[in-house]
Formats: structure tokens, sequence, C-alpha cells
């Protein structure tokens, strides 16, 4: 064989590689170019025929061919490692799979809204903690101790908190009113506030009662707040809220923290929910708050967000809020 027989060899040997593009390929063609039975492995053993002086040069050219090729062979195998585990799988007519992002709950999304329209009432939104003290879940809003009327909250107390002072005795609030009297001892009116918030009551669950719910406090005080200004307020607020036309019911009512109380209902096909306790602030609450008697005025509610959540979505049961049934949650992304 002679020396352009060879570069012939490694020539082929570059297109046969070119073109093998699956590892089946690339090793029929280390046979064919490397194997027992391969052109180039015949002429290296067979070098000894040779004349001495064709000899040296045929065999080195041969074996640098022959390095040449397992190198190409080498790298092409790498390059197969990367592409080829992918190649059989990728399959451009399958429809995409649809990514689960998350998304709000419907509580949250009311909460939201609810908190936007008081905001375009100028009312600022406020936190408050859901571990309290009974001084201000209770004593401060005008219900003493064993006063028949802490039987409208049953409590859930939290047992370590013992203490001879009801400003260290802790419980969950029964409601989101604390925060009515820790607001006003560090401000000073006119001001109006919401408080959005989890309360928790000890009580039997129904349709419309769970044990931990959603309330929305609101407070305004000023020199001549009145009765009729609530009554606007909660009309404008539900108005904006149910972007529809609803019944709403004023009833009186009590509340040892307001005089006179009202609740109010909306109407949910044909019967009532009640959706809110509210009222004008009793004297008593305003000195619990360190204001002088008679110089503030002022009007407090306790609106129900679970509530008001199942009028404006037409749910049925409360307790599907917390049921975690994301067949339920999915339907308000
Ligand atoms: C109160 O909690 C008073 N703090 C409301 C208030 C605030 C009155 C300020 C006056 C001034 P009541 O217990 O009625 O009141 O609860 C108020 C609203 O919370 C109810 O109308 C209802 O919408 C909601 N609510 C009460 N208990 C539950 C419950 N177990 N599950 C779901 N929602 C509830």
């Amino acid at each position: 064989m002679s020396i352009p027989a060879i570069e012939t060899i490694l020539r082929s040997a570059k297109d046969a590689l070119h073109q093998a593009d699956t590892v089946k390929k690339l090793e029929d063609v280390r046979i064919q170019f490397l194997g027992r039975k391969s052109a180039l492995t015949a002429l290296l053993r067979s070098l000894k025929d040779y004349p001495a002086k064709e000899q040296k040069k045929i065999g080195q050219r041969a074996n640098e061919v022959k390095n040449a090729i397992k190198e190409l062979i080498a790298l092409k195998v790498k390059e197969l490692a990367v592409i080829a585990p992918l190649t059989p799988h990728i399959d451009l007519t399958i429809p995409a799979k649809k990514l689960s992002v998350g998304h709000l709950h419907p509580l949250t999304l009311v909460a939201e809204s609810v908190e936007r329209i008081f905001q375009s009432m100028n009312f600022s939104v406020v936190g408050g903690d859901e571990i309290e003290t009974e001084y201000y879940n209770f004593d401060a809003l005008n219900i003493p101790a064993h006063h028949p009327a802490r039987e409208m909250w049953d409590t859930f107390w939290i047992k370590q908190s013992k203490s001879e002072n009801s400003k260290n005795r802790l419980l969950l609030r029964t409601h989101t009113s604390p925060v009515q009297v820790r607001y006003m001892e560090l401000h000073q009116p006119p001001f109006q506030i919401i408080v959005p918030g989890r309360a928790f009551r000890y009580e039997a669950t129904d349709a419309s009662h769970e044990i931990n719910f959603y309330q929305v406090e609101g407070l305004m005080v000023g020199r001549d707040v009145s009765l009729a200004n609530l009554k606007y307020i909660i009309r404008e607020f539900l108005k904006k809220l149910v972007g529809r036309d609803i019944a709403i019911r004023f009833r009186p009512s009590y509340f040892p923290f307001t005089e006179p109380s009202i609740e109010v209902d909306i109407k949910m096909g044909n019967q009532w929910l009640e959706i809110m306790g509210a009222g004008m602030l009793h004297p008593n609450v305003f000195s619990y708050a360190h204001y002088p008697p008679n110089e503030w005025q002022g009007f407090a509610f306790g609106l129900g967000l679970d509530r008001v959540a199942m009028i404006k979505y037409g749910i049925p049961d409360i307790r599907l809020f917390y049921s975690g049934d994301t067949r339920f949650t999915r339907q308000f992304r």
C-alpha cells in the first residue's frame, strides 16, 4: 500500500464519522477502519514484507492515521453522549404540560377588595394580634368578668397563662374588636381605620359558622360621627363590593361596647345572612381608652369576611374555605 492510499483511508474514515449519528453507527465505523479485518490493520501486519526504506515511512504514517482515527472516534463518542439521550425523547407534537402556578385563596381576594374599597373611602388598614389578653378582648370593651354578655363569645383560653390580672391572661381573640381600645390608646381622633384579621370561637360548626374565621373591624372616631354616617358607609361598601344591588337589612341588636347597636343582614337566595355587628361606641369604651368624656363620637363595626365572600361568590357553605380542597380553591384563579 502506498502513502496516498493511507491518506484515502483517513479521508473516508472522516466522512464515515461525519455521518455516524448513533452509537451503533459509530461502532460500525470503528470496526470498519480499526477492526481486525480493516485495511489499516492488514497493512500494519504486513509491514515486514515491505522493503526496509518504505517500511519505516509507511509504518509511521499508518500508525499516525490509526491514532488520528481513534481520537476522532473518541471525540464523536463524547458528542453523541450529550445528544443521544435527548434526541429520541423529543416529540414536538405532544401538547405542552400545563404548569400549575399558585394563586390567591378566595378569602384573600375578598380581603384585598374590602381593603381597597375602605381605602378609597379614606380608611387606613391596621393590624392586630390573634393572641390577645382577656383585658382587651373583654374588659376594655365593657364586658366585665362573669357578665352574661361574655357568653356571646365562646372562648379558646390559653391555659398556660394563669394570672390574677386579666391584662396577662391570654386567649385566642374571639373578634377583632380588641383593636379598638388598643388603637385609641395610641392615637388621637379624628381617624378612621379597618382591621382585617382572624378570630376564633369554641363553637359548633355549620354552613355559616366556623371555629376560626375572618372579621374586618371598622372604627371611625371624630367630633360628630353619627349612626347615619355608619349606615351610609356600610351601604356604599356593600354596593362597591358585590357590584350589584343587594337587599340589606339593619336590625336593632345588643353589644356591650356599642349603644345603640345594630346588626346587618344580606339576602342570600330567600334567606337573610347576618354579616356584621355594629353601633355607636359606648362611652365606657372611650374611658378605657382614656379619652376625656363627651368629647368624641364614633362608630364601630365587625364584618364577617367569610360571610361576605359567601355572598360575593355564591358559596353555600363556609367550611369549603377551610377544606383545603383544590377543586374548590382552583375556581378563584
Ligand atoms: C362581634 O364579633 C362584634 N365584635 C361585632 C361588633 C364590632 C359589634 C364593633 C359592634 C361594634 P358577632 O359575634 O355578631 O359580633 O360577629 C360579627 C360577625 O362575624 C357576624 O355577623 C358574622 O358575620 C361573623 N361571625 C361570627 N361568628 C362567626 C363564625 N363562627 N363563623 C363565621 N363567621 C362568624
